[in-house]
């Protein structure tokens, strides 16, 4: 989420500020709220950061002008806030209590709340309201009782639980970056008498020669001369070379054709970051940043969920299972509708606005009417401090990373699972679910980017029935129960990214006049996976053969009747229902990318349409 630099150079060649200026104006691309430099020499770290939004390099080159010259060594960061409003405080580096030690640090700190309590407590002064400071306190500990810098990061790392790519430096120690790797990218590049390390290969695509991979719990000694590495207990290790032969625009996309690609493939990534920090050691569930006590989620007594698009799509899927585990009646409405019908508020609505940028303007204006009505307003988005959260009395973040590409892939996955464990949180807190169940739940969730890892792994039998298929004009996607928001969801993909007609229907009620539509040539997209419905959903994909459409159905591995029926068939790892539109929506996106490919679309930026859409 977070875009991570260093070098470490000779002090006869001091040029790293311009590395560090460059390279972080290089990772623009991945949007981000605030950006920081740190640079080291011998008993001096000299830092500036900047929190203007996008314009937040522009303005760290114009503060930077101010530095002192001569420096060869540093780190420089761009934020896309977790934890912590994108405020100048809250941007990285982070200095220890001497403000010798910086550090930068990309992912999350589970345990952060515990660790800064404890530092508080040693007598340490912590400056941010971002997990990540505590890192430069643990490793300012280590180093008084006398660790090297690498040790020290060893030591601080064996205390932390989470995310992390992370590297630190000390005036004390001005010719050495130490940097670690648990989940968030990290590599390594090499030039003569210079090293680099960076989260993104633009960063120092064209300052590096060869590049290196840090695998999780690596730690990496730079230096100007090269690199050395050893795992978390201390044993050497050896980082592995990368290939890279891309220019910056590959580079970018992380070696992807497009952002689409790079965004469907982060869906496990998406789902683990959101998922992360979330559950409590003792199966029970929490959220650092939704400020409402337990006893206001207590007096709920209806939900309403508010969203477009895509995130529209993610809120009838939470539907369920707010109902489900929950207990708790459910309404999902189309944002632009509920602002103007006049809404029914009583005691105990909670309104949850869904949305990835936090910044359409629907969403945001049938947000304010429910306040305006007086209900307690729940933001779940992926943009911190956008103008939903702030319009929201708490808020839950997707942690998806930033999405380029228009068309939603990730924010969806990411947008379920984090209205799913809202949905556990209040079960647990209602106690409509035994506790055991609670953390059935809770580690199914944890299991399924594994799945959605396995169904990318098939993206080649999807893009064969694409082909199979690009002559086609009218398609319908059924589904039932949670397949019909996965059903909606995959028509949407395929109507924006194609521009061809696409329409997502329950299955029961094809029958009720869509039927009449049914011809040899159209398609029917069906999301077959769930057991309880599937015998339903065979008699509803029967009624529309026996008419000529063409039939593709989304069904899991161990289903062997579906291939009597169908005349395509897109596998997916089974999981429990609720958890299947995850999984299940994998395909459809692929299928959707493939047949835009192969209409030779822009898949990334589809005609007439925008990201995000301010205007109502
Ligand atoms: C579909 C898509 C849109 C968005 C919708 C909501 O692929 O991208 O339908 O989902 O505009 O946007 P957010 O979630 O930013 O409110």
């Amino acid at each position: 989420m977070c875009g991570i630099i260093g070098v470490v150079g000779t002090p006869d060649a001091p040029d790293a500020l311009d590395t560090l200026l460059e390279g972080l104006a290089r990772l623009e691309y991945r949007g981000y709220d605030s950006a920081g430099v740190a640079l080291v020499r011998p008993g001096e770290t000299w830092r500036a950061r900047t929190a203007s939004g996008t314009e937040s390099v522009r303005a760290l080159v114009e503060v930077c002008a101010q530095a002192p010259p001569g420096f060869a060594s540093g780190i420089g960061h761009t934020r896309w806030a977790t934890h912590g409003a994108p405020e100048a405080e809250n941007a990285h580096p982070h200095l220890d209590c001497t403000g010798r030690i910086a550090i930068i640090h990309n992912g999350i700190i589970e345990n952060h709340a515990e660790l800064r309590a404890g530092l508080v407590e040693r007598g340490h002064t912590l400056s941010s309201r971002t997990d990540s400071e505590v890192l430069a306190h643990l490793i300012e500990e280590a180093r008084r009782a006398g660790a090297d810098l690498v040790e020290a990061m060893r030591q601080s790392l064996g205390r932390v639980r989470g995310a992390f790519a992370v590297a630190v430096v000390d005036a004390t120690e001005p010719d050495v970056i130490v940097a670690a790797r648990r989940v968030s990218p990290l590599i390594v590049g090499t030039a003569p008498g210079r090293t680099y390390l960076a989260s993104d290969v633009p960063a120092i695509l064209d300052r590096a020669s060869a590049f290196y991979a840090v695998d999780d719990d690596q730690v990496v000694r730079l230096g100007p001369a090269g690199f050395s590495a050893v795992d978390l207990e201390g044993a050497p290790v050896r980082l592995r070379q990368l290939a890279i032969t891309w220019d910056l625009e590959t580079a970018e996309k992380g070696g992807f054709e497009d952002f689409m690609t790079k965004e469907i493939e982060e869906q496990p990534a998406a789902l683990a970051n959101t998922l992360l920090d979330r559950r409590r050691g003792d199966g029970t569930i929490t959220f650092d940043e939704l400020r409402v006590a337990d006893d206001e989620l207590l007096e709920v007594r209806r939900v309403v969920i508010v969203a477009t698009g895509t995130s529209h799509h993610a809120a009838l899927v939470a539907k369920y299972a707010l109902e489900r585990w929950a207990r708790l009646t459910t309404e999902v409405d189309i944002a632009s509708e509920y602002r103007y019908r006049d809404p029914v508020v009583e005691v105990g609505t909670l309104v949850i606005g869904v949305s990835q940028s936090g910044e359409t303007i629907d969403t945001i204006q049938a947000v304010r009417e429910a306040r305006r009505r007086g209900a307690r307003v729940v933001a779940v988005t992926n943009v911190v401090d956008s103008s939903l959260a702030r319009e929201a009395d708490a808020v839950l973040y997707t942690r998806a990373g930033l999405e380029v590409s228009v068309a939603s892939t990730k924010s969806f996955v990411a947008q379920v699972a984090a209205l799913e464990m809202l949905a556990l949180r209040l079960a647990q807190l209602r106690g409509t679910l035994l506790a055991v169940d609670v953390e059935a739940h809770v580690r199914g969730l944890g299991a399924v980017g594994t799945l959605v890892a396995a169904a990318l792994t098939r993206r080649d039998v999807v893009t064969d029935v694409a082909k199979q298929l690009v002559g086609a004009r009218d398609f319908f996607y059924l589904g039932r129960h949670v397949g019909l928001p996965t059903a909606m969801e995959g028509a949407l993909k395929l109507k924006e990214l194609t521009y061809l007609h696409a329409e997502g229907y329950p299955g029961g009620e094809l029958k009720h006049g869509p039927l009449a539509l049914i011809e040899p040539g159209v398609v029917v997209v069906a999301v077959a996976t769930d057991p309880v419905m599937y015998d339903k959903m065979l008699s509803n994909l029967a009624e529309v053969k026996a008419r000529g459409a063409t039939l593709v159905v989304v069904a899991t591995d161990d289903d062997e009747a579906i291939d009597a029926v169908a005349d395509y068939v897109l596998r997916v790892p089974a999981t429990e229902p609720l958890f299947s539109p995850m999984v299940d929506v994998v395909p459809l996106q692929l299928f959707a990318y493939a047949m835009a490919r192969g209409l030779g679309r822009n898949v990334d930026r589809p005609r007439n349409l925008a990201k995000t859409v301010t205007v109502e």
